[in-house]
């Protein structure tokens, strides 16, 4: 599956010298085009990115739109489809298209499709 494939690769950039848990996250466009975002950590550690954060933010920063996006895949080494962390759903939430198919997986291949939605139900939303 390309967009493993392309979320391994994205991995690869993880700077995680204090908790050695690389994470990538691939964003697949209408394009062709992937974003990739890896965690990148601090010495202070409270300034750490998460992965998928780091792939938004260079998306947007790159002058792509919610509406370009296509996909979003997730991969680290554990023993389960990584799971976005609470501040990341909150962001996905935002940026991703609604249905967007969200892709959870590791590397041993299990797999996790899931949605903005049912990572986070009632989620914040500023209608003004
Ligand atoms: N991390 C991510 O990048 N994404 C996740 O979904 C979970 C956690 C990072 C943050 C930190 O650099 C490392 O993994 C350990 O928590």
């Amino acid at each position: 599956m390309k967009q493993i494939e392309q979320a391994k690769l994205a991995m690869q950039n993880s700077y995680s010298p204090y908790s050695h848990f690389k994470v990538g996250a691939a964003i697949e466009l209408k394009d062709g085009t992937y974003i990739h975002g890896a965690n990148i950590e601090n010495a202070s550690f409270g300034l750490s990115i998460c992965a998928e954060r780091s792939a938004m933010v260079s998306l947007l920063s790159q002058g792509y739109k919610k509406e370009d996006i296509v996909s979003m895949t997730i991969i680290a080494d554990d023993s389960i489809p990584v799971s976005p962390c609470g501040a990341c759903r909150q962001f996905m939430h935002e940026i991703l298209p609604k249905d967007t198919k969200i892709t959870l997986a590791n590397l041993k291949g299990d797999t996790k499709v899931t949605t903005k939605d049912e990572l986070l139900p009632y989620a914040f939303v500023l209608d003004k």
